[in-house]
């Protein structure tokens, strides 16, 4: 499929901000997938890392093809940290967690150096807000939680896994995907959904990354904030 290629196009060129020595943050998600398959080929041939797996699935795959793994007990300072999005917009503000990881994505993204974003074409917007913002919510506030977030307009779900049953995230929490059609001012939303106790995170990341890696067709993009610039 042209997204999975994209997908690895997108990977294959984040290995370039990868550097002996680094401790990498380790994302989540098919295209974070494939960064991490390259970059287990890559220790294979020498490379000294330490991964941070932004979620047990990651952990599993690094694991599986011998990424040395550290954790944020024993190293606070992460160089770089690859992930996927759902939505990049042209501040690069993103929408993330449609995987479900956002609590620990997020928390690894604070403390990274270079937060670098991988992602196929489909997911650059110049809006956030097709893809329903996931907010990760502790159980016993859930109710209330969604019935303050569809105060604010959105149309919320409580997000059930592929049985039936309500998903429950790596730190034991539940996830509201929240839709709030167009978001024009995602900070403004952000701090909106901060004040409100019961949620644990949400998944607009705001300021965070450094650079987005999109791929279009065999053309890779480079998006920086600052200095937007294309390669
Ligand atoms: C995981 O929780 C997410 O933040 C992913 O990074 C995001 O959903 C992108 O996933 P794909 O790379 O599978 O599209």
């Amino acid at each position: 499929m042209a997204n999975d290629q994209e997908k690895e196009a997108a990977a294959r060129a984040s290995l370039q901000f990868v550097r002996d020595g680094d401790v990498v943050g380790l994302g989540t998600g098919s295209t974070a997938a494939y960064a991490v398959r390259f970059l287990g080929e890559r220790v294979q041939a020498g490379l000294k890392i330490r991964g941070i797996p932004t979620s047990v699935h990651t952990q599993e795959l690094a694991a599986s093809l011998s990424i040395p793994l550290t954790t944020l007990d024993e190293v606070q300072d992460i160089d770089v940290t690859i992930d996927g999005a759902d939505e990049v917009d042209p501040q690069l503000s993103l929408i993330k967690g449609g995987g479900g990881a956002l609590l620990r994505e997020k928390i690894v993204a604070s403390a990274t150096r270079k937060f670098v974003v991988i992602a196929d074409s489909t997911k650059q917007v110049p809006m956030l807000g097709k893809f329903p913002v996931p907010v990760e919510v502790i159980k016993f506030a859930e109710a209330l939680v969604a019935k303050r977030i569809a105060a604010l307009g959105a149309a919320v779900k409580v997000r059930t896994d592929s049985s039936g049953h309500k998903f429950i995230t790596d730190e034991g929490n539940h996830i509201l995907d929240c839709n709030f059609g167009k978001i024009p001012d995602p900070a403004g939303l952000a701090r909106e959904l901060e004040r409100m106790p019961g949620v644990v995170e949400h998944g607009l990341f705001i300021g965070m990354a450094a650079l987005a890696l999109i791929a279009k067709g065999d053309q890779v993009i480079e998006l920086r904030r600052d200095d937007r610039k294309k390669r």
